[in-house]
């Protein structure tokens, strides 16, 4: 990124964490550009004195000296404290505010706000932190190129970005920003089950970590569908096609489909 926006960061537990981490331990972000404003600092002082991040509890004085806002508040302190902002006029220098709020619309955030603020939505998940994210954008009206391509550069070091259109931000919740608790519980069922045959646990762990970011980097690099990645790995009458009948018994696809579903349907009323 050519020019680093001042930032100011409300909120530092999870993802306020995790996307300072990204921004400054991987990408280069420079920490004192960067103001992190929570209501008990003293819980999270020594993750932001390790980051070298300036952190307060004065979300108004972050906000405005800030280019943008980043809002990492649960989506239901969302509402009064967007109120609170507007009320003691730190949004009159109009910054573009982007929110990481599940649920919370951008219809909702435009009542919260200035007239005219610039909204973006935003829906990142935990492994910005390292730098293999995954963030869905979404800009509200009026927003510019200029305005978005910052965006996109705020996120694009934490790892991939993409634009799609507001209604999907409820299922890309669903996959995408929970999906990583789904696959932590996948990765423990496949080491145990490595464990169940008898290899040692952190032997198990890597060997299913690995296989699992190998498996995943084949069809983001291929961009091959895994149905034929699966069939090249299924010999006739060997051990995989033998594994897979037990977890199509198991009716593994419409189990972590419905997960999905179900997710989604709850990030839909978080607003
Ligand atoms: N967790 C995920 O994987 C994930 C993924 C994508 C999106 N999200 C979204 O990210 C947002 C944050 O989630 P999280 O998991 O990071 O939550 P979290 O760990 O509970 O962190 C929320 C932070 O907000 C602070 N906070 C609450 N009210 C505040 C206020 N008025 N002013 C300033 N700070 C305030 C809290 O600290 P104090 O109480 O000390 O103020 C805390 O540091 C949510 O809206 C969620 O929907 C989460």
């Amino acid at each position: 990124m050519s020019h680093h926006p001042k930032l100011a960061i409300l909120g530092f537990g999870t993802m306020g964490q995790a996307i300072s981490a990204g921004l400054v331990e991987a990408s280069g972000y420079p920490a004192k550009l960067i103001h992190v404003a929570t209501r008990h600092p003293a819980a999270c002082r020594a993750r932001a004195e390790a980051l070298g991040l300036r952190l307060s509890n004065e979300a108004d004085a972050a906000v405005k000296a800030a280019e943008v806002v980043l809002l990492c508040v649960k989506p239901k302190e969302l509402k009064s404290l967007l109120d609170g902002l507007t009320a003691a006029g730190a949004l009159d220098h109009r910054p573009l505010v982007v929110s990481i709020a599940a649920g919370a619309t951008l219809e909702f955030l435009t009542a919260h706000t200035p007239e005219n603020t610039p909204l973006v939505r935003a829906m990142p998940n935990t492994p910005c932190s390292i730098r293999r994210g995954m963030t869905v954008l979404a800009a509200g009206e009026g927003v510019t190129e200029a305005q978005l391509a910052q965006t996109r550069a705020l996120f694009e070091p934490l790892g991939r970005v993409m634009d799609l259109d507001e209604k999907h931000m409820d299922a890309v919740t669903g996959l995408s920003a929970s999906g990583p608790a789904f696959m932590f519980v996948i990765l423990e069922s496949l080491a145990e089950g490595g464990v169940q045959c008898g290899l040692p646990r952190a032997v198990a762990l890597e060997l299913a970590a690995q296989m699992t970011l190998g498996a995943a980097s084949m069809v983001l690099e291929t961009g091959r569908h895994p149905a034929a990645l699966k069939d090249e790995v299924t010999t006739p009458a060997g051990c995989t096609i033998a594994g897979l009948m037990v977890l199509e018994d198991g009716r593994i696809r419409s189990v972590v489909a419905r997960g999905i579903e179900r997710a989604t349907q709850v990030a839909a009323g978080l607003g």
